[in-house]
């Protein structure tokens, strides 16, 4: 607002937007890498490391317009009603899969395995790790897989995030973090890779969810070229828009480039008929429509603005979508939003970062929400005292229930969904 003004009001504008920041789930990861950072190296570098820190300019809905049409869930549903379950046994698990029996969940771990849930009396499982690097010593750190100890090892171990059953074949495909698309057979073991590089012969650096089409072609994100998932944050700050959406096509064992320049594409989901998918593009708060066939085939359009920053997207058995979403965006980050050089500004105030130690209590919470395939608003469920849920990766609706997967976390949630009468 008032740009032209003396240093100090300046500085004191800078200073509210860190503090609104912080309260943002972003905030945390951004602050524990700057504490970590600021231990081993204080100012001789800036705070990104071997990376150029380039904020850009990311043109997305105002907040006070997605905000206007955002229906509040104001009995708090997914904080009253939800449960969780599987407390300090499932590390960080962020994609909820069942297989064809309806066995499950199947969920890729932050310690780099995918495990099964075999019922009461065997509990989990180890069901597929993704490559054979994996060792109990270098990987298996329990309850700190979802902690920074774990980033170290993470490149090593893998992070396999999507997670998908081929209906077809009974084989389950992985977009891993670190080793790309791979999959492994209905037995599990040590999956196989499928995509690491695309057929121009660039990396992909950071896969993360995938669908699968009944030809047998697999649509799957690369989120980033320049930041893996470690660094993810700084995607988000940035706002960078390096991200893809790749196709594996199995007869040529070759990935094309179906989309390029995407603001962190994150989840895919195909629509029943597979007339088009729906990705998520959570540095720009939205969920999008990619045309697979008909008039509009190869063309995308904007389906949603969302409150806050969108993971994965899951189809319901009637053809609905569900997303989830980290909550919220607020009305001074979109100032950093406009404005790329604020944010440059940000990191380059190590004195503001040792202020941030102390607004250590910030708040995060989760949303989840129902579309239909235009984008009308069918659900939304709030936890916004994060009592069950902080951080949520994606929901899944199987039989009444909701499966609420966590990147973050040690736990799953669940609640028993009995959807409205539709109006
Ligand atoms: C929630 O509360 C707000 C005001 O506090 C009201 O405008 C809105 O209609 C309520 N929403 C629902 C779904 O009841
Ligand atoms: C397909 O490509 C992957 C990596 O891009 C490679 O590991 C695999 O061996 C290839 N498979 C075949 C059948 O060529
Ligand atoms: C499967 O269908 C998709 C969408 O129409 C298409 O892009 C892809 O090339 C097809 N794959 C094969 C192997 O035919």
């Amino acid at each position: 607002m008032e740009e032209k003004s003396n240093n100090y009001s300046w500085l004191l504008l800078i200073w509210r937007m860190v503090v609104l920041l912080v309260q943002h789930p972003i905030g945390i990861g951004v602050m524990s890498f700057v504490m970590g950072f600021l231990t081993i190296d204080p100012f001789k570098m800036g705070p990104t490391g071997e990376h150029k820190f380039r904020p850009v300019r990311h043109e997305i809905a105002s907040y006070e317009e997605v905000m206007q049409h955002w229906p509040k869930d104001n009995k708090s549903r997914l904080g009253s009603e939800g449960k969780l379950e599987f407390v300090d046994q499932v590390f960080g698990p962020e994609s909820l899969e069942f297989d064809a029996n309806g066995n499950g969940p199947y969920t890729g771990l932050a310690d780099g395995r995918i495990v099964r849930w075999m019922g009461d009396q065997i509990g989990w499982e180890t069901f597929a790790i993704v490559t054979n690097a994996w060792t109990e010593e270098a990987c298996g750190r329990g309850v700190e897989s979802t902690t920074a100890k774990q980033w170290k090892y993470e490149k090593q171990c893998g992070r396999p995030l999507g997670l998908r059953f081929n209906k077809a074949t009974g084989e389950l495909y992985i977009a891993d973090a670190y080793y790309g698309l791979l999959k492994v057979g209905p037995e599990g073991g040590i999956a196989k890779p499928l995509a690491t590089h695309d057929v121009g012969g660039k990396p992909i650096l950071f896969a993360n969810d995938l669908d699968i089409h009944s030809n047998g072609s697999v649509f799957f994100t690369d989120t980033s070229k320049r930041y893996d998932r470690v660094s993810h944050f700084f995607i988000l700050l940035e706002g960078e828009a390096t991200g893809r959406l790749l196709r594996y096509d199995p007869p040529t064992n070759q990935t094309h480039v179906v989309i390029d320049g995407l603001a962190f594409p994150n989840g895919v989901q195909l629509s029943h008929d597979q007339t088009f998918l729906l990705f998520t593009e959570t540095t720009n708060c939205r969920l999008m429509k990619y045309w697979l066939e008909g008039p509009k085939a190869g063309t995308v359009d904007h389906v949603a603005d969302l409150p806050g920053f969108p993971d994965n997207v899951r189809a319901n058995d009637k053809g609905q979508y569900w997303v989830a979403i980290d909550c919220c965006r607020t009305a001074p980050q979109e100032v950093l939003t406009r404005n790329p050089w604020m944010r440059s500004v940000y990191f380059r105030l190590p004195l503001r970062m040792s202020l941030l130690a102390r607004i250590m209590g910030m708040k995060m919470y989760t949303v989840i929400a129902l579309f239909d395939e235009n984008g009308r608003i069918l659900e939304v469920m709030e936890d916004p005292k994060g009592m069950v849920m902080k951080l949520v990766s994606e929901v899944r609706e199987v039989n009444g229930k909701l499966w609420i997967g966590t990147v973050a976390h040690n736990h799953i949630a669940t609640l028993s969904y009995n959807p409205r009468v539709s109006n």
